[in-house]
């Protein structure tokens, strides 16, 4: 019995020692946690459970057999986050460079079927050098058992990717089907061909960091939704960001006690919109301003940046936020900015999470970039989202709501439960000045003239009424209660119930 004693706490030290001291220090010296330093910052002091630690690769070709390191490259298990299950993998770049062997692939699926099973999130810190290289096609096997898994557990269980170092090849493909990645600055990178390649093939010079940094893809691409300064800050955004979710799409979206009252008046909106309609102002004043104790956590802050999307919570529960940003753009819907609130609606749909739709929005871009970059299909992307979407929605209308972009933005005729406009509201076919210029083209020229009849439509469109005798329109609220009626609003649709005609799945205009 102490034979077999000595011999698990050998291999449990061998398993925790990883690739060795000299590769922990590189580690370090490259500012990156090691994979278990990571688990440590991620979960609850205490919480985390390892499984498989004593799984080793069956590579024999290469010498492969006589380096065999316990858990092959990877720590998996489950823990908590502020008390709430979730399943982890953090691969372990010292052990053959966090590369993926068949069995370090079947650690990965046997977390996703278990977290599958109990209905808990995935979190994935990838470091890793993709397939291992000594292991071939059986690698390439394992990685397509993991992508299989990924696109299973879409809608069922939240899965988030935290790149930590390198991810490229087929290997970017698993954190590219989970619902959210994050990256860390200078030390994570994510391409499908590397700078040597792209060289070769197109004669670009580039840096990794350029092709495929944090930057790159928070600002350029839209593949990653934020990136952090270092693993620390990574790891404990992480955590503040899974305290918004629900374990599953059985749960509903969780709750926490706040001190903020659902009733509280918020004056200063009242002055948030500016007199002039061709002036911005920050719509992220007003998110903060409503939500409970102004905490919001975006996604994807730096990126398509006229659009604003992002959790926060009323009256403690959560909901998913989404607003046109009249300083970027005038707010306008364009191809990016369509995409990125169509995928964060369809993820809040997905989860039981409400959503909050604040509406600024002059209209589509035009212009030869958008339509021939595909702005019908991509715009199209976020209407179906919003139309196909069954949780509860809630619009508010804070200035302009012109054309299809009205539509679009969870408009009444989209299942809107609850439609509100602010007295500032415009909506209309399109702005006054331009709707002139159409009806009066060619029969009136001077400026006074146009001027009048402009003044003439914007009494009779550019206001909230046209649309509230309509009944397209619940109320025209005073902004200072924006807060108060969104939580009643939000309280009476808890119990919700709207359901979609029977279908395999939809076909989302891709
Ligand atoms: C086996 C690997 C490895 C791999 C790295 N290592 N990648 N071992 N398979 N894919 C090992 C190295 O041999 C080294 O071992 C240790 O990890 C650290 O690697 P270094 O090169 O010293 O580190 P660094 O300089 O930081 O460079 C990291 C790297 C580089 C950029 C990731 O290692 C690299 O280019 N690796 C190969 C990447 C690659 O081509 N992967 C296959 C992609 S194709 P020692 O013993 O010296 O510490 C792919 C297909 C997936 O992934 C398809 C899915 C459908």
């Amino acid at each position: 019995m102490d034979d077999i004693i000595g011999r698990l706490e050998r291999m449990r030290a061998a398993a925790r020692a990883g690739g060795g001291e000299r590769r922990v220090q590189a580690q370090h010296a490259k500012g990156k946690l090691s994979a278990r330093e990571r688990l440590e910052l991620l979960l609850d002091d205490g919480s985390f459970e390892e499984y498989d630690m004593f799984v080793e690769h069956r590579c024999s070709d290469f010498g492969m057999e006589e380096q065999r390191v316990p858990g092959d490259g990877v720590v998996t298990g489950h823990g908590t986050i502020n008390g709430r299950p979730v399943f982890v993998f953090s691969q372990d770049f010292t052990v053959f460079g966090g590369s993926l062997s068949e069995a370090h692939a079947e650690k990965l699926c046997k977390v996703m079927d278990q977290a599958m099973k109990i209905g808990v999130p995935v979190i994935g810190l990838n470091d890793s050098g993709g397939a291992r290289i000594q292991e071939g096609v059986a690698s390439l096997a394992g990685y397509a058992e993991v992508f299989q898994r990924n696109v299973m557990a879409s809608g069922v269980i939240p899965q988030i990717s935290m790149v930590m170092g390198p991810c490229a090849g087929g290997a970017v493909y698993s954190p590219a089907m989970t619902d959210f990645i994050f990256m860390v600055k200078d030390s994570s990178y994510m391409f499908v061909t590397g700078p040597d390649v792209v060289k070769t093939v197109t004669h670009e010079t580039v840096t990794h960091e350029e092709l495929g940094g944090a930057l790159t893809h928070t600002q350029k691409s839209g593949v990653a939704d934020r990136a952090f300064d270092n693993d620390v800050e990574a790891l404990a955004s992480l955590r503040r960001m899974v305290d918004f979710l629900p374990l599953s799409n059985r749960q509903p979206p969780p709750t926490r006690p706040t001190a903020d009252p659902a009733e509280r008046m918020e004056s200063s909106l009242n002055t948030l919109v500016p007199p002039n309609p061709n002036q911005p102002y920050d719509i992220k004043e007003l998110i903060l301003k409503v939500v409970d104790e102004a905490d919001f956590f975006e996604i994807q802050p730096a990126y398509a940046r006229n659009i604003v999307v992002g959790f926060a919570r009323m009256e403690g529960s959560t909901v998913g936020v989404v607003a046109n940003q009249p300083m970027v753009l005038a707010g306008c819907l364009d191809i990016d900015s369509s995409r990125k609130a169509a995928r964060f609606v369809r993820f809040c749909d997905c989860f039981n999470i409400p959503i909050v739709t604040f509406v600024d929005v002059p209209g589509f871009l035009p212009g030869t970039a958008q339509e021939f970059g595909g702005i019908i299909k991509h715009g199209a992307k976020l209407l179906f989202a919003y139309a196909e979407a069954t949780v509860p929605k809630i619009t508010v209308i804070t200035r302009k709501a012109y054309g299809g972009a009205y539509d679009v933005m969870a408009s009444k005729h989209l299942r809107g439960d609850v439609n509100y406009a602010w007295p500032s509201a415009e909506i209309a076919v399109m702005g006054p000045k331009g709707a002139v210029e159409i009806i009066f083209r060619g029969s009136i020229s001077d400026p006074a003239a146009v001027e009048e009849k402009t003044e003439e439509y914007r009494s009779k469109f550019a206001n909230p009424f046209v649309a509230a005798s309509r009944g397209f329109i619940d109320d025209v609220i005073m902004p200072q209660n924006t807060r108060w009626r969104i939580c009643r609003s939000l309280r009476l649709l808890r119990d919700k119930k709207l359901e979609n005609p029977w279908k395999k799945h939809a076909n989302i205009p891709l």
